[in-house]
C-alpha cells in the first residue's frame, strides 16, 4: 500500500520551522517530527555523560543505546530513556553543542534510520536541515524556510527570555550565525536548499502569514 504523504521543512536555525510545522500538522491530522530535537537530546545526553565529542567512537555508541520518544500533545514532550528533556534540551549550552553532535557520522546515521522509520508509513511533517536531501528525498512536498539571520536571532531571543532564560541578543545573534555556518558545512547531512523544494521567506512575515503560504504549497502539491 502506498504511504500517506510526507511533508519535508527544512531551514536554518530559527527560521520558524517548528511553529509552523506543529501548526499545519495540527491542521491536517499528520504527526509532527522535530528531528532537531533527536539532535538535541543526544547532546544532552553526552553533555551530562561527559562524552569526549571529538570521539566518533564514543558518539555512535553513545547514539546507538539512547532511546528517544516523543509524546504528543498541546505541548510536544521529548524523552531519552523514559526522562522528560523537553525543557532541558532547549537550554543554549545544547544548542551551542548540538551542531558539534550533528557532525558526527555515527550520530546522523542512527538517527536518520529512526526517522525513516518513524515516517515510513507517511502522514508527517518532519524538519530539520536534511529531511529532503537525506531523511525523506522522495517527499511528496519540500519546503525550505529562510529569514535573515537578525530576525531569526531576534525570535529565538524572546523565546528564550519568554521561557526565562536569560541571555543577550548579540550573544543569540553569534550562536545562531556560527550554527548557520556548520549546518550548511558539514560532511554529511548539511543544511541545502534542494532542487525541488519551495523557497519561503519568513522575514518580516507573521505566523499566520507563513502558515497561509505553506498550507497553500501543500494543497498545490498533494
Ligand atoms: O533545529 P534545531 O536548532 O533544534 O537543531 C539542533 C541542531 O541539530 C542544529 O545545530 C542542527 C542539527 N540538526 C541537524 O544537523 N539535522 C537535522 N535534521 C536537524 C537538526
Amino acid at each position: 500500500m502506498k504511504r500517506k504523504p510526507v511533508i519535508a521543512i527544512d531551514g536554518p536555525a530559527g527560521s520558524g520551522k517548528s511553529t509552523i510545522a506543529k501548526l499545519v500538522a495540527f491542521a491536517l491530522g499528520f504527526h509532527y517530527i522535530d528531528t532537531g530535537a533527536m539532535y538535541r537530546a543526544i547532546t544532552l545526553k553526552a553533555l551530562r555523560e561527559g562524552t569526549d565529542r571529538k570521539s566518533e567512537t564514543a558518539l555512535t555508541e553513545l547514539a546507538g543505546r539512547t532511546k528517544i520518544g516523543f509524546e504528543y500533545g498541546a505541548v510536544l514532550k521529548v524523552f531519552i530513556d523514559g526522562a522528560d528533556v523537553t525543557e532541558a534540551i532547549r537550554l543554549p549550552e545544547v544548542s551551542k553543542a548540538s551542531s558539534d553532535i550533528a557532525d558526527s557520522r555515527g550520530v546522523r546515521q542512527a538517527l536518520v534510520k529512526k526517522q525513516q522509520e518513524m515516517g515510513a508509513a507517511g502522514g508527517v511533517i518532519m524538519d530539520g536541515r536534511d529531511i529532503g536531501s537525506v531523511v525523506f528525498p522522495d517527499a511528496e512536498v519540500k519546503i525550505y524556510l529562510d529569514a535573515a539571520v537578525e530576525e531569526r536571532a531576534a525570535r529565538r531571543y524572546k523565546e528564550l527570555t519568554e521561557k526565562g532564560i536569560k541571555t543577550v541578543l548579540s550573544l543569540v545573534r553569534q550562536d545562531i550565525a556560527e550554527r548557520d555556518e556548520r549546518d550548511r558545512n558539514r560532511l554529511f547531512g548539511a543544511l541545502v536548499k534542494v532542487k525541488d523544494a519551495v523557497t519561503v521567506d519568513t522575514t518580516g512575515l507573521s505566523i499566520e502569514q507563513v502558515t497561509a503560504k505553506i498550507n497553500g504549497i501543500i494543497k498545490e502539491k498533494l
